[in-house]
């Protein structure tokens, strides 16, 4: 393995039972760390954290629950805790997106993305820190921002904030805890293909591919390398920063002529 620091570390990856985040458990199981995968659907948690604990490289558990809800997150530490003993990681990975007219948005479904996108990585990171300051070792954490938390998009403007918030909270936490060997990062997923994304747009590569400068989409492991970076010793003086992973879609200017 080409990081250190990663090997017999705890991490807690939220909303990992498929996707990004079960991308980023697998390579970091690979890597010798324990792992806590939380997802809200437990056959998928369950299933997912068994493949992984299999492999036998580092151990893997997982903890069924809504990773949006406080009480939960708690006993998510908790149960970390008394299975591994410390908390070195976390990626409040878990997030929601709702599409929706501004003009029709609902306070229903404004409160849905907050709760989750928002709330779940702030009391996350929040009871992980003050574990991490006891333990006196240092920690790491990554937030899942995106590509829509950079740019503006039609019927997002509820999902862009949270992701915008995202970005800020890692710089936030950067300049909180940096005394404490802590560093927080984010990463800016662009179109990536996943299960959910293949099943919203049959044609996810061929349609959002085109949208970036390499012409293809991301592969969940493109985003998981860059989390184990974010996670590893060789990041360890990067800090409060938020690194697309996107081909280059929010380098690309448009001209007129682009939009026919
Ligand atoms: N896929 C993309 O194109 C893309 C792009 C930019 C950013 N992101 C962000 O990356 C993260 C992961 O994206 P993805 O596409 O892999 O996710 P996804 O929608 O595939 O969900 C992954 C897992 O999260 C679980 N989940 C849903 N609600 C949960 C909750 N309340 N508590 C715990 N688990 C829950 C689901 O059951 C699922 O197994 C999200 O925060 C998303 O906003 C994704």
């Amino acid at each position: 393995m080409l990081y250190s620091g990663i090997k017999d570390k705890t991490a807690i990856v939220t909303g990992a039972g498929e996707g990004i985040g079960y991308a980023i458990c697998e390579l970091l199981t690979m890597a010798g760390a324990n792992v806590v995968l939380n997802d809200i659907d437990r056959e998928l948690a369950d299933k997912a954290a068994k493949v992984l604990d299999e492999k036998k490289i580092g151990s893997c558990l997982s903890f069924v629950g809504d990773a949006g809800n406080v009480p939960t997150i708690n006993k998510m530490v908790d149960f970390a805790l008394q299975r591994f003993g410390q908390i070195d990681f976390v990626v409040p990975n878990a997030g929601i997106t709702l599409f929706g007219d501004f003009l029709a948005f609902t306070q229903e479904s404004f409160q849905q993305l907050m709760q989750l996108n928002l709330q779940g990585a702030f009391f996350l990171a929040q009871r992980a820190a003050k574990e991490m300051i006891a333990q006196g070792n240092g920690g790491r954490m990554v937030m899942m921002s995106s590509q829509v938390g950079i740019r503006a998009y039609h019927q997002l403007s509820a999902y862009g904030m949270t992701k915008a918030a995202l970005r800020m909270f890692a710089q936030n936490l950067a300049y909180e805890l940096g005394q404490y060997d802590i560093t927080v990062n984010a990463i800016a997923p662009g179109a990536t293909l996943t299960e959910r994304t293949a099943e919203e747009q049959p044609d996810y590569e061929g349609i959002w591919g085109k949208l970036n400068p390499n012409r293809r989409v991301g592969q969940p492991e493109d985003i998981a390398k860059t989390c184990l970076f974010l996670l590893s010793d060789e990041a360890s003086h990067i800090n409060g920063q938020t690194i697309p992973v996107d081909g280059g879609w929010t380098t690309a200017g448009k001209y007129p002529e682009d939009l026919v």
